[in-house]
């Protein structure tokens, strides 16, 4: 048996488009592909606006610079994340100041953010692990109490939802990730989605290099010019292809992982209770959209072994993400403040292999192989 722990999926029809958006003469970005998928977005979430961008790192590098953040400004993360939640900030001169995770759930532990807004705060940056909401209420709560921007982390969120409102909707901004190992995938790819207007004029020019070409492409003026900072964010015509072949199927995937999802928690449910082994657990207030199976060991040496051994039998299942307080990089900058839950992930999570592909007997293979081991 050999299963790899991820395996993008091919819809079939990427390469006819990208055919179509190479046949029309324009590949650069901003083109007819890149125009239905930012609709399709903004139609099906509610978005009041939508960008691609070439990574979600990069639509939370806009992000940044849309909330003005500057040298010293406060950003709360959980630390129990991907880099690019605290990196996108620290370019623009934010000190990060990390948050726990819940102990039921690896996503930020709502309760804790208070305690750590000083006047300094600028931003709090939920991100929804595994596509499964934070408590948004509370978040949005204390941004309106104290004043301050909530920028979404939906990098692994299509589709999912708080309370029946879309991932991405609820945040001033919000960023998703079509990187190959997302539910929806363009090999790299995202999107920035804006929901407080007061942001969409500069998002534009910020995402055409400073200039305001977009406004100039709809004829709105007569030439484009310099007029802010910014970057290349936009993806080329190619990628806005390839996604919207995706896009076109994304019920399709969504039906598909979340059946994948369901099997494995399952199968798996009475094994866990058993052995001391917690499975995601969904509030009341949230969904799965499938993205990611993950299971929290009794111990980092209980999680080795299981990775271990379905290793030795051909499966790859893996961990997750460091805590990026104790960072090489950052854990110098940060005051010592202990975070034992995001260190709990860090040293006891584990994902199963989930992909479209997935059969049903490779599933109960991996199943049956982690119970046989204990
Ligand atoms: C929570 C989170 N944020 C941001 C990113 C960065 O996404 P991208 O690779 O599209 O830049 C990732 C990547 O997996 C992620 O898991």
């Amino acid at each position: 048996m050999s299963i790899s722990f991820n395996k993008p999926y091919l819809t079939g029809k990427e390469i006819h488009y990208i055919e179509l958006a190479v046949k029309s003469g324009k590949i650069s970005g901003n083109g007819i592909f890149t125009k239905k998928c930012q609709d399709f977005f903004q139609e099906r979430y509610g978005f009041k606006k939508c960008l691609l961008t070439t990574s979600c790192t990069d639509a939370l590098e806009m992000c940044a610079i849309l909330a003005e953040i500057k040298q010293d400004d406060e950003v709360i993360v959980p630390s129990y994340t991907f880099v690019s939640s605290a990196l996108a900030f620290v370019r623009q001169g934010a000190k990060i100041v990390f948050a726990d995770s819940r102990a039921d759930y690896p996503g930020i532990d709502e309760n804790k953010i208070e305690g750590l807004i000083t006047p300094k705060t600028k931003v709090i940056v939920p991100v929804h692990y595994a596509g499964i909401a934070c408590d948004m209420d509370k978040i949005m709560f204390l941004a309106n109490k104290y004043n301050l921007l909530v920028i979404e982390d939906a990098a692994q969120s299509i589709d999912s939802f708080y309370k029946g409102k879309p991932l991405g909707s609820i945040g001033h901004m919000a960023a998703f990730s079509f990187h190959e190992t997302k539910n929806i995938n363009s090999g790299e790819g995202g999107l920035l989605a804006i929901n407080d207007p007061r942001f969409i004029k500069r998002s534009e020019i910020i995402w055409e290099k400073g200039t305001n070409r977009a406004e100039f492409y709809r004829g709105e003026v007569n030439k484009y010019g310099w007029i802010d900072i910014g970057s290349s964010f936009l993806p080329s015509e190619i990628i806005a292809a390839y996604l919207w072949a995706q896009l076109e199927n994304l019920a399709e995937i969504q039906k598909k992982r979340i059946e994948i999802w369901h099997k494995y928690f399952n199968g798996l449910y009475d094994w866990a209770s058993k052995n001391g082994v917690q499975l995601p657990q969904i509030p009341d207030y949230a969904t799965t959209n499938g993205h990611i199976f993950y299971m929290v060991c009794e111990s980092e040496y209980q999680r080795n072994q299981i990775i271990t051994y379905l290793k030795e039998n051909g499966v790859h299942a893996v961990f997750h993400y460091l805590s990026l307080h104790k960072s090489s990089f950052y854990s110098n900058k940060q005051n010592g403040r202990e975070l034992p839950q995001s260190d709990r992930y860090t040293n006891c999570l584990m994902r199963l292999p989930l992909f479209f592909e997935l059969t049903r007997d490779e599933i109960e293979n991996i199943i049956n192989l982690i119970k046989r081991m204990i």
